[in-house]
């Protein structure tokens, strides 16, 4: 397995550690500039098992620091290679306006809905992150990757599981320690192999609980991270070394009868499309 992970401000860090061009995919999960660090305090939330020292950004100078980090992401990024950026909503406009101002092109606007909104009295109660999906323009044969069959080897399973609205687990692992706002492994795993092959390398510039770290190193990709906290830096460092290293998934046919009626209905589809055809 290998990893580069280092306890440093992401943006001197990428500047100093990673060459132009060299990474695969990004997966990232930036601070939302909401005083993150205080929302404990705010909704009465018991945070007994979370690391301390959350690096928050202030709103004053987030779309600064939104641009630096995303340029330097867009520098790192191989032709073709891919950006996941999972964003709140308040401070979204910032980091569009930063993905605007680079050479990446958008590819989805994903919407994750979770089920653990905090409750209001007056108003809707807010329910979903933003997920960017951009790209670096391909150049020759570097090219996107999107692996539509990692679960299922049939068009419509696999349709149905790339809708751009995603159901946003929670991970319930009472009493063990984690990072604020730590994501569910279950739910990086998706994008990491739709957007990328064994042996390529994943980035992540803000690292937090190490989760789109592990993720990446199960499934055999390698890994370079940042990470600002002291604190979370050295709690979940070791867990790397603890990662099993999986097989990626082997894809779901569906059942013969299913599978037999689905051909009959599209032979039907194409035979139609021909006599349009014909007809025009
Ligand atoms: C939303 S959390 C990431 C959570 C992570 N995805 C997880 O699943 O645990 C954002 C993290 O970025 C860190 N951070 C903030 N500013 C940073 C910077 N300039 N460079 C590196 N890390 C930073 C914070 O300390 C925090 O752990």
């Amino acid at each position: 397995m290998f990893y580069d992970v280092y306890n440093e401000d992401c943006i001197t860090g990428m500047r100093n550690h990673v060459k132009d061009g060299t990474v695969d995919c990004i997966f990232t999960d930036p601070p939302y500039g909401i005083e993150g660090d205080k929302l404990d305090v705010l909704y009465h939330r018991d945070e007994s098992n979370v690391v301390d020292g959350y690096v928050e950004v202030p709103l004053e100078t987030y779309d600064q620091f939104s641009k630096d980090w995303i340029t330097e992401c867009a520098r790192c990024l191989r032709p073709g290679g891919s950006i996941y950026i999972v964003s709140g909503y308040t401070n979204l406009h910032h980091v569009l306006n930063a993905l605007h101002g680079t050479d990446l092109q958008e590819v989805n606007h994903i919407v994750s809905k979770y089920s653990f909104g905090v409750s209001t009295k007056k108003k809707w109660v807010s329910s979903h992150y933003h997920i960017l999906f951009w790209q670096k323009p391909d150049k020759g044969k570097q090219k996107r990757v999107f692996n539509t069959n990692v679960y299922y080897s049939d068009q419509k399973d696999s349709y149905h599981d790339r809708l751009d609205v995603q159901p946003m687990p929670r991970d319930y692992k009472p009493g063990q320690i984690k990072n604020k706002n730590q994501l569910s492994e279950d739910f990086i795993e998706k994008f990491i192999l739709y957007s990328s092959n064994r042996g390529e390398t994943i980035m992540d510039p803000f690292c937090g609980g190490f989760t789109t770290s592990r993720t990446a190193l199960r499934f055999g990709r390698t890994f370079i991270g940042f990470e600002m906290n002291t604190n979370a830096f050295r709690t979940f460092l070791p867990t790397l070394e603890q990662v099993e290293e999986k097989e990626d998934p082997i894809p779901i046919d569906p059942s013969p009868e299913e599978l037999e009626k689905r051909n009959k209905m599209r032979a039907g589809w194409a035979k139609k499309r021909a006599e349009r055809k014909l007809v025009s």
